[in-house]
């Protein structure tokens, strides 16, 4: 009976003891921190060549994996991205024959590392499923590679003068927080920089380029280094043809078919002018319905317009005709009811002579 109480315990113990040697067993651990013992000044908020007074040139990558559409509504766009930074801490040299690799935050957070950022996202977050996305590999020459998964939204203010036929430039600005241009430098990897997944397709954009760029930044605190990708997207006409312009097209030619029906069919006339009209104006609000409120005028602006002048047009037209052709008719009358009253005065007249 003891025996079979025992044998779990004993099977549980050695399995929490494999557990535990395969953790201590885990290389990068050890390696890291018998780096770090090395150098026992190491101050990981001094960027890499601090003491030479040159800035450390940080070298950045990225991988678009998934992209969103481009939010006229709320004037933004969302970016699944690998990003890639690339930069040399002379410091972190080691003997190693092989690259290390740290996959714990708390060891990568005792190395310095540029604290680089998206100046215009409104938000940005990491992955951590199942455990946080990201990779560093410290080669035995000091350089350091880091990678990790980020999900952002970003800014882009659109100019929607010539919706829906545009073509919107929208920026991803990436700059250090802390390290001003002296300190570090910001710059794009040689080969290929910025790399799509080819699978990436938006319901109503087309991605038509990115361009990697690189500028200083002045700011009250200073000069910093930032590098943008320039993201150049067209929008896809073919859902507006169906939805805006064919139908409002029809509905104009419809309100043209009055001009066949007569003139005095006046019920007729004026309800399809009024029914052609109310629903080009359902549709006009419908096509405006994801945009914002722009104070100008926008290219689908000046179609709706033009739409509801011609069917306007030809109401004032019916209008016009109606009016005419009732004025002509009253007119046609009066004469003959004078011609009418001149036969009966010569009638008239021509029994009074008779009688006289
Ligand atoms: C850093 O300074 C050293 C010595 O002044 C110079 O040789 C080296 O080219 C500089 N490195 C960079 C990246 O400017
Ligand atoms: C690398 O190995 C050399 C020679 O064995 C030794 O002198 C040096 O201190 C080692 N450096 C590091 C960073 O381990
Ligand atoms: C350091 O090693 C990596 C990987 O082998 C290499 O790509 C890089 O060019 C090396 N850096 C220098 C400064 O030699
Ligand atoms: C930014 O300024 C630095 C130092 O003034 C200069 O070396 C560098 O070429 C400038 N970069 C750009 C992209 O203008």
């Amino acid at each position: 009976m003891l025996h079979v109480l025992l044998i779990p315990q004993f099977f549980l113990s050695s399995m929490v003891n494999t557990f535990q040697t395969y953790e201590t067993s885990d290389a990068p651990v050890d390696d890291i921190e018998r780096i770090l013992a090395m150098v026992p000044s190491y101050n990981r908020h001094a960027y890499p060549n601090q003491d030479l007074e040159n800035a450390t040139e940080v070298y950045i990558q990225m991988y678009i994996e998934g992209m969103s559409s481009f939010r006229a509504q709320t004037m933004d766009f969302q970016l699944d991205i690998y990003f890639q930074e690339k930069w040399e801490d002379r410091r972190l040299v080691h003997n190693n024959t092989k690259r290390i690799l740290v996959k714990d935050p708390k060891l990568f957070s005792l190395i310095w590392h540029p604290d680089l950022y998206f100046a215009n996202a409104r938000t940005a977050e990491f992955h951590h499923v199942t455990r946080p996305n990201f990779l560093v590999w410290i080669y035995p020459n000091g350089t350091v590679w880091y990678d990790c998964r980020v999900s952002l939204t970003a800014l882009c203010m659109q100019n929607l003068a010539r919706y829906p036929m545009d073509t919107q430039k929208c920026d991803l600005r990436i700059l250090s927080y802390a390290y001003d241009n002296e300190q570090v430098i910001i710059k794009w990897n040689s080969d290929k920089p910025i790399d799509t997944n080819p699978d990436i397709r938006m319901p109503d954009m087309r991605l038509r380029s990115i361009q990697p760029g690189l500028r200083n930044d002045t700011y009250a605190t200073g000069v910093w280094s930032c590098a943008l990708a320039e993201f150049v997207v067209d929008r896809e006409i073919t859902h507006h043809i169906i939805q805006s312009y064919v139908p409002t097209a029809l509905i104009v030619i419809i309100s043209w078919f009055s001009f066949w029906l007569d003139v005095e069919a006046v019920p007729g006339r004026v309800s399809l002018s009024i029914t052609t009209l109310l629903t080009l104006a359902t549709q006009s609000s419908a096509a405006r319905m994801a945009l914002p409120q722009a104070s100008y005028v926008k290219a689908i602006d000046v179609w709706m317009g033009a739409c509801m002048a011609f069917v306007f047009s030809a109401m004032i037209e019916f209008t016009v005709v109606n009016y005419c052709t009732r004025r002509k008719s009253r007119k046609h009358r009066d004469r003959r009811t004078g011609l009418a009253e001149q036969v009966q005065n010569l009638v008239k007249n021509y029994r009074e002579e008779k009688a006289a």
